[in-house]
């Protein structure tokens, strides 16, 4: 028998792809490290794990997020997608009052400046770190305009935001590591404590004024859940949107003829974008935890067994996505799994789209091509998410 692939291996974060095609050629669920969790790895299944929220409950989230070792409760937990019904339809029906398609249209011209003034800056510099040049920017000033939070320094959030998705791959004994995740995870509570307490003093047009007023009946948001959807903000609408950007940037570089194509038809970027998601998807997997035993595509998994659901790999399952290996413009399949699937289906898919939509047409309109300036990327050390750290490119105009 081969040894069990490790999704934390240096070798699997650096390429997943072909270790994911060997997984899918033995089977729909195939037990991988670390813990010896069960990888989901074909779509029909993978789907069918996200829709039955009764079988395979979200608290399996918490494996990733809250380890023992961070000696807290992560006040993430408090968030939707680590709970399960009836909970979670009520924080959803709660917090959908504060996501109105009105309060993301309001975003539209702020995201046009910000977009403007990004690439303008890359080009004048022509040599820059994509990530920090655009990645970041981007979704850090949409959240913090949602959010209202005007005094937040965008290199802090992404630290902060990058430290939260990397505790999933702490590595046993890093203590140093450790430590730097548990500060991380008390200032951005005690920083989320105090933008809620300022706007109970001071309401503001922003959606934690909103949220702070949401009623399902007479129930509001306890403060716990408040700071949770805060935090799930941070980390959702910044470090997904964000890599997505950067696998958009690579696609460039690697695929040189992509960007000339934009320029000329930009009512391409939405595919282009799609099919990005589906070749890259920046949530490569989601966690779920059997609620009893249960036997999927034929294989028994004990009550209490982690399920990770691999949507990198059902993105490339064949069934669907014919020369999934391809990175193919013009693929006409809806079935992509990137944003979830069933209940938790991602609250921020339209903003995200959004994002992403203006961000790249301020940039194929001009820049011109794409160029990697490194051998080799690091890749986020992350069960959940994937994309490179840092993206160092270098610009030519259009
Ligand atoms: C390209 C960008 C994004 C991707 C790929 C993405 C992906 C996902 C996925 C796969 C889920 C499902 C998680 C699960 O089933 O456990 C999810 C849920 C969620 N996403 Fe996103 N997301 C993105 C952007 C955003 C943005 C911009 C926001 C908000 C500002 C956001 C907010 C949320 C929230 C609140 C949930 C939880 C929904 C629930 O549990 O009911 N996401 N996202």
């Amino acid at each position: 028998m081969s040894p069990r692939i490790n999704f934390l291996s240096r070798e699997y974060l650096e390429n997943p792809h072909p270790h994911l095609a060997e997984l899918r050629r033995q089977g729909p669920v195939v037990q991988v490290d670390p813990g010896g969790m069960w990888a989901v790895t074909h779509h029909d299944e993978a789907q069918y794990v996200l829709k039955s929220p009764q079988l395979f409950s979200s608290s399996g989230m918490r494996f990733a997020f809250s380890p023992e070792w961070l000696g807290r409760v992560n006040p993430l937990s408090y968030s939707m997608p680590f709970l399960d019904p009836p909970q979670h339809g009520r924080l959803r029906a709660l917090v959908t009052q504060a996501f109105t398609p009105k309060a993301l249209a309001r975003l539209e011209f702020h995201l046009h400046a910000t977009a403007r003034t990004c690439v303008d800056d890359m080009l004048e510099k022509r040599q820059v770190d994509f990530v920090d040049a655009l990645s970041t920017p981007i979704p850090a000033s949409v959240i913090a305009h949602l959010l209202g939070l005007d005094d937040l320094r965008y290199a802090q959030l992404r630290q902060w935001t990058a430290d939260i998705a990397a505790i999933s791959g702490v590595q046993p004994g890093d203590t140093a590591q450790m430590a730097r995740c548990r500060a991380t995870v008390d200032a951005m509570d005690g920083y989320s404590r105090q933008v809620l307490a300022d706007r109970r003093r001071e309401p503001r047009e922003d959606m934690v004024s909103d949220l702070l007023q949401a009623r399902v009946g007479t129930e509001a948001l306890t403060d716990d859940e408040l700071v949770g959807f805060f935090l799930a903000l941070l980390v959702a609408g910044l470090e997904t949107t964000g890599t997505l950007l950067t696998h958009c940037a690579r696609m460039f570089a690697m695929q040189p003829e992509l960007l000339p194509r934009l320029r000329a038809t930009p009512t391409l970027v939405p595919r282009f974008i799609d099919e990005t998601l589906r070749y890259e998807s920046p949530v490569q997997s989601i966690v779920r935890t059997c609620t009893e035993d249960a036997t999927l595509a034929g294989v028994a998994l004990p009550r209490g067994a982690l399920v990770l659901v691999s949507l990198l790999s059902a993105s490339r399952d064949a069934k669907y996505f014919p020369d999934g290996d391809q990175f193919i413009l013009e693929r006409e399949s809806q079935q992509n799994l990137s944003f979830g699937h069933g209940i938790h289906f991602c609250l921020g898919a339209r903003l995200a789209r959004m994002e992403a939509r203006i961000a790249l047409e301020e940039f194929v309109s001009r820049v011109g091509r794409v160029e990697l300036r490194t051998e080799r990327l690091d890749w986020m050390p992350s069960l959940l998410l994937r994309g490179p750290t840092t993206l160092p490119v270098e610009l030519l105009p259009a």
